[in-house]
This record gives C-alpha cells, sequence and structure tokens, in this order.
C-alpha cells in the first residue's frame, strides 16, 4: 500500500473514532495537541469519491458516446489549475486533460516556468466529455458539466487559475467577451485570482500568440512566488 493510501486510511480511522479533530501527542513536550482533520491528504480522498459518483455522468448525450470520463489531472493540491475548454480524441482515448499536440505545447510552456502536469499544476476541462466531430459544446452541455469543474476548483483550492482559452474564459468568469478583452483584466472565481489566456490550439494555429501567453504564464509564477 502506498504511503498516501496508509495516511488515508489512519486518516479516516481517526475521522471515524474522533470526528474531526485529530490528537497527536509531542514525546518531547509531553503535550497532547488538538488539530483539524480536515487535511490535504483527506481533500484528495474526497476528490478521489467526487470524482467515482459523478464519473458515469448520462446528463446529457455526451454520456453515450464518449470512451472516457476525462475528470481532470495533476497535484490535487496543486497552487496553479489550468483550465482547457473539450477533451478531444487524444483525451477521450485516455481519459486526460491534454494529452495530444496541445498537451505536448502545454507541458513545454510548464516546463519552462519550471513545473510539471503530474507534480505542480492541476489540469481540467469545462466539458468532461468527448464531443463527436469536435463541433462546439452547446449551452446546455456546459451548464450541466460545468457544476462539475466548480465543485474540482472548491477541492482543489489553487492559489491561480489561468482559463486557456475564450470558452473556458467565458463560462469561468461568466462573461461573454472576446479573448482579447478577457486578457485584459486579472478576474475573479469565487476570491481566487484568475486570468484568461491563449488556447494551446491557438497557439499551434498562430506561434505569433506565444509571446503575450507567455507573459500570462509568467504572472501566474510571479503571483505564486509573492
Ligand atoms: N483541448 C482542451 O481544451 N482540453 C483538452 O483536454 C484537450 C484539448
Amino acid at each position: 500500500m502506498n504511503i498516501k493510501r496508509q495516511i488515508n486510511l489512519f486518516l479516516n480511522q481517526q475521522k471515524e473514532l474522533f470526528g474531526n479533530e485529530i490528537f497527536t501527542y509531542s514525546l518531547n513536550k509531553s503535550i497532547i495537541k488538538k488539530t483539524s482533520l480536515y487535511s490535504e491528504s483527506l481533500a484528495m480522498e474526497h476528490l478521489e469519491n467526487y470524482e467515482n459518483s459523478i464519473s458515469l455522468c448520462q446528463e446529457c448525450s455526451l454520456g453515450k458516446t464518449r470512451n472516457n470520463f476525462v475528470f481532470g489531472s495533476g497535484d490535487h493540491n496543486a497552487d496553479l489549475m489550468l483550465v482547457g475548454d473539450v477533451p478531444g480524441v487524444n483525451e477521450d482515448n485516455q481519459g486526460v486533460p491534454f494529452m495530444g499536440r496541445e498537451g505536448k505545447l502545454l507541458d513545454k510552456i510548464l516546463s519552462a516556468i519550471g513545473k510539471n502536469r503530474r507534480s505542480d499544476v492541476y489540469l481540467a476541462n469545462i466539458l468532461k466529455c468527448y464531443i463527436p466531430q469536435n463541433r462546439n459544446p452547446l449551452l446546455s452541455e456546459i451548464s450541466k458539466c460545468k457544476s462539475y469543474l466548480f465543485k474540482q476548483i472548491q477541492f482543489i483550492n489553487p492559489k491561480v487559475i489561468l482559463a486557456l482559452g475564450r470558452i473556458s474564459g467565458k463560462v469561468l468568469l461568466n462573461m461573454d467577451l472576446p479573448l482579447e478583452k478577457l486578457r485584459e483584466n486579472v478576474h475573479d472565481f469565487k476570491g481566487i485570482p484568475v486570468r484568461v489566456t491563449y488556447h494551446p490550439a491557438a497557439l499551434l494555429r498562430n506561434p505569433d500568440f506565444k509571446k503575450e501567453a507567455w507573459k500570462d504564464f509568467k504572472w501566474a509564477t510571479t503571483l505564486l512566488k509573492n
């Protein structure tokens, strides 16, 4: 059993026995300390439970055509969360966000700011299911799926969110503006600063945008350092 599982098991047993408080004994000071049990490992456990509870979703017709529910991936306690729009065919096949060419570019950008998609950030999308023929998401699909993302953000509680592309910005911020306008300001999602930047697909189509996107990623890293 890996260490995280063991810790989770232990904390869950403690929770069953003593509720939301944990008592630890300090050997050198001979004191008993009371701490809240809502720890990071439990947040992870909860996120996994949450994923399990929604991963068979059939709230819209995409539930019938998907191969995999693309919940999200990365560090459950990440300070930086990246939100894309809709999983593509690669993501549908693997059940993980940003697996294709766009994901490779994203990995390069992350590496340039000293981050890794597994250990430093959390990746998710507005929709959890692939849309056949890559049509734009319907409002009804977005309105059913966005609550999953909002709950996910609550669990991860990142310090900064980068919304990748206009659709992501529009849904997170409830603002229907062109990307250039959305990029002009730092926004707020339930107290978390949000910046909208270019989607990696746009950067592949138009590499001239990379300079501007770089500024947004640098902004996020600077904010995290302060
Ligand atoms: N584009 C996205 O917005 N998300 C993915 O997961 C893949 C491509």
